[in-house]
This record gives structure tokens, C-alpha cells and sequence, in this order.
């Protein structure tokens, strides 16, 4: 089981392959999710202290392109907990103003995934 390690959270182990977006909100990151998890809103960001995935999904890099913002954060929403990894919740729930973080995203990865390597 992938060890992981959310900052101001503390470390909980995590099922192989869950959805990182669902791994925070299960594990009470204060995380947002406004989209439901589909690579629309990147309010799931996060930045990977370690263990950030090589590879990335074709919708998080469009989604970043189009908002100018590739290469500052990722999407929890895109990656999958397959190994250890530490992260940073960029935008907090309790900070947001939301009256909630989002629709629950879906078990598996949506849009489905076509995997490209990170740039
Ligand atoms: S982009 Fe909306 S929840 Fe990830």
C-alpha cells in the first residue's frame, strides 16, 4: 500500500491506484474538487513535495494550457496513487468561500485517460 503523506494531515496509507483527489478527501485534506473530478476547474491542485507521477493525463495538460498554467501545480484529480508520494493541497475548502468542495469525483479517472509522459 503506497504511503501517503498530506501535509498538515499527516501520512495514511492508500489503496493502490485510487484517484489522488479522492485520497485527500477521504483522508480530510480540506480539498476542493469543483468539477467533479473532469480536468475543468483545477481547483483540485496540488504540488507533489515528492512522488510526482511521470505521467500525466492528455486532459490535465489541455486544461493547464488553456488556463496558462502549466508547469505550476497538478490536478489530484488526474493522477493515481501508485506510489509513495507527498503533497501540498494548494487550494483549501475552508478557504474558498464554497459552500462545498465539489461533487464527488468518480472511482476511476474521468475523462477517461489517455496517458502521455509529464512534461
Ligand atoms: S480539475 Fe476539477 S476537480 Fe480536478
Amino acid at each position: 500500500m503506497p504511503k501517503l503523506i498530506i501535509e498538515g494531515v499527516g501520512e495514511v496509507n492508500v489503496e493502490s491506484g485510487m484517484r489522488l483527489v479522492l485520497a485527500l478527501s477521504d483522508n480530510t485534506a480540506d480539498n476542493v474538487h469543483a468539477c467533479g473530478g473532469f480536468a475543468r476547474c483545477t481547483t483540485c491542485q496540488v504540488e507533489f513535495v515528492s512522488g510526482e507521477p511521470q505521467q500525466c493525463t492528455q486532459a490535465e495538460l489541455d486544461v493547464l494550457e488553456r488556463k496558462n498554467k502549466s508547469g505550476d501545480f497538478r490536478l489530484a484529480c488526474q493522477s493515481l496513487v501508485n506510489d509513495d508520494m507527498h503533497v501540498r493541497v494548494l487550494m483549501k475548502f475552508s478557504e474558498s468561500g464554497r459552500p462545498d468542495p465539489g461533487p464527488r469525483p468518480e472511482n476511476t479517472i474521468t475523462p477517461a485517460p489517455e496517458w502521455v509522459e509529464t512534461p
